[in-house]
């Protein structure tokens, strides 16, 4: 929960362990004492989107690819008076307590990017797996304008919430001749403070991952959609002219998991990097690849004897002209008479009445008694042009926080309708062989829930 400005930041520390071992409880959950929240008392701001972009250390930059600090700025809570600053200005380096707010969970021993490959105790480190997840970096204080602290040399990804704030003092803080342990080990045979990242700083309102936080994989009642799904996919698989199939937007991979199991060579293609890493964690042998729905060709070289393009993808292409590059070099990959599966929303409905929300949906959650809450806003821009938010919530009855925000995006939507569908895929090169309104294979009517469309790529006359 890292934007929510004014809410009680309760530190999250009990998420599965992303890097592979095992998955682990909570260290908080485990307490039966008295637990602590905090709320943020600012937000930082700064060029890093993703972990990979920032430096491992504030101050240390020397061989990255920046080679510069990175300039920051924290804006104080509006609930604080600015009374709080008063005599900071006068300070060249202040201490950030901050909330390493996309840790996901702890581990007791982690291995350090500098130095040889060795497992330390993770408090001997300063890495954000810790039982509670929280950082400390002392960075430089530019300037104060207001409720802006203007900051140089931090290593705090954009978003990231700050706790607590304190002047950096030389006198009672700094001591240059102190021991650092394995770290003058690693110095010794590396160099001092060398160390690794970031790569180039990202815009982070540009390049973010949408699917990054959201745990797309989790969100869905995935036997239940296979359920639903399977005849429909059997029957148009049943035409392809050969085993090669295209999962298109594939995910987390789950469609393109079930193309395999019944028997098909099947591609995952998605745009997205937190996409992709999930589907390959559930199936590191399969086929996965980092590809933009229009940038198919030369890409995909096999010729394919089908493609699918599940799940509302479609929507995803918010121009005209990339709904036509997509279909295009979809039929330059697809062999003559190869089908093609097509579901998203009936953006006929959706338009036509201005929904503003899909149905709420409730997973169980990660820790017993907990669920997971998907809501899906959207807000029409006019032109079939759609700002889609979705959200995850942890919904945790009988806690102080019933409620909370674990992840939030927008993402922009063009609500194709069943005619411009119907009409781009006739221009590159396919046939609609059958219109439906589910995926269970009701009819389609302007009311109906989705727009599923069974084109075939045209033969050569
Ligand atoms: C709503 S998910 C659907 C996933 C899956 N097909 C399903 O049915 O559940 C849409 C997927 O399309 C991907 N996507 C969006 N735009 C894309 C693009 N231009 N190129 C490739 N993938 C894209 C997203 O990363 C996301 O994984």
């Amino acid at each position: 929960m890292s934007r929510l400005n004014g809410f009680v930041l309760a530190v999250r520390t009990d998420l599965p362990e992303k890097t592979g071992v095992a998955c682990r409880r909570s260290y908080a959950s485990g307490m039966t004492g008295t637990s602590y929240s905090y709320r943020p008392i600012g937000i930082v701001r700064t060029p890093y989107a993703k972990r990979i972009d920032a430096p491992h250390q504030a101050t240390v930059v020397a061989g990255t690819e920046t080679g510069s600090p990175a300039e920051a700025t924290l804006e104080l809570d509006a609930s604080l008076p600015e009374s709080v600053l008063r005599d900071l200005d006068g300070f060249a380096r202040i201490w950030l307590i901050f909330a390493f707010h996309l840790s996901e969970g702890w581990v007791p021993l982690v291995q350090p990017p500098r130095g040889p490959k060795a497992k330390r105790g993770v408090l001997a480190t300063r890495s954000p797996h810790r039982p509670n997840a929280i950082g400390l970096s002392a960075v430089e204080l530019v300037a104060i304008e207001g409720r802006t602290l203007h900051l140089r040399g931090v290593d705090l990804l954009d978003g990231t919430p700050v706790l607590d704030l304190k002047p950096y003092v030389p006198y009672a803080d700094a001591f240059p001749g102190s021991h650092a342990g394995w770290i003058d080990a690693v110095d010794a045979s590396t160099g001092a403070h060398s160390a690794p990242g970031p790569r180039r700083p990202r815009n982070p309102s540009t390049e973010q991952d949408a699917y990054d936080r959201l745990g797309y994989r989790n969100l869905i009642a995935w036997p239940e959609r296979f359920r639903r799904e399977a005849p429909l996919l059997q029957r148009v698989l049943a035409l392809s002219p050969s085993r090669q199939v295209l999962d298109l937007g594939c995910g987390s991979g789950e469609h393109t998991r079930f193309l395999k199991s019944l028997g098909f060579e099947a591609t995952g293609v998605d745009a997205s990097p937190a996409q992709l890493e999930a589907a390959r964690a559930a199936d590191p042998e399969g086929r996965y690849l980092q590809v933009g729905l229009t940038e198919l060709e030369g890409a995909i070289l096999a010729p394919q004897g089908a493609g699918i393009c599940l799940g509302n993808t479609l929507p995803h292409l918010c121009e005209e002209a990339n709904l036509h590059a997509f279909f295009a070099g979809l039929a330059a990959c697809l062999l003559p008479g190869a089908p093609l599966l097509l579901q998203l929303l009936n953006y006929d409905r959706v338009l036509d009445r201005s929904e503003r929300t899909l149905p709420l949906l409730v997973r169980p959650g990660e820790a017993e008694g907990e669920s997971t809450v998907f809501l899906r806003l959207m807000t029409h821009l006019g032109g079939g042009r759609l700002s889609f938010t979705p959200a995850t919530l942890r919904y945790r009855p009988g806690c102080a926080v019933p409620l909370e925000l674990m992840a939030a995006q927008e993402v922009p939507l063009r609500g194709w309708c069943r005619a411009e569908v119907e009409a781009a895929l006739r221009v590159a090169g396919f046939q609609i062989s059958e219109v439906l309104g589910t995926v269970t294979g009701e009819a389609w009517s302007a009311l109906s829930s989705d727009l599923v469309v069974v084109a075939m790529r045209n033969r050569p006359s």
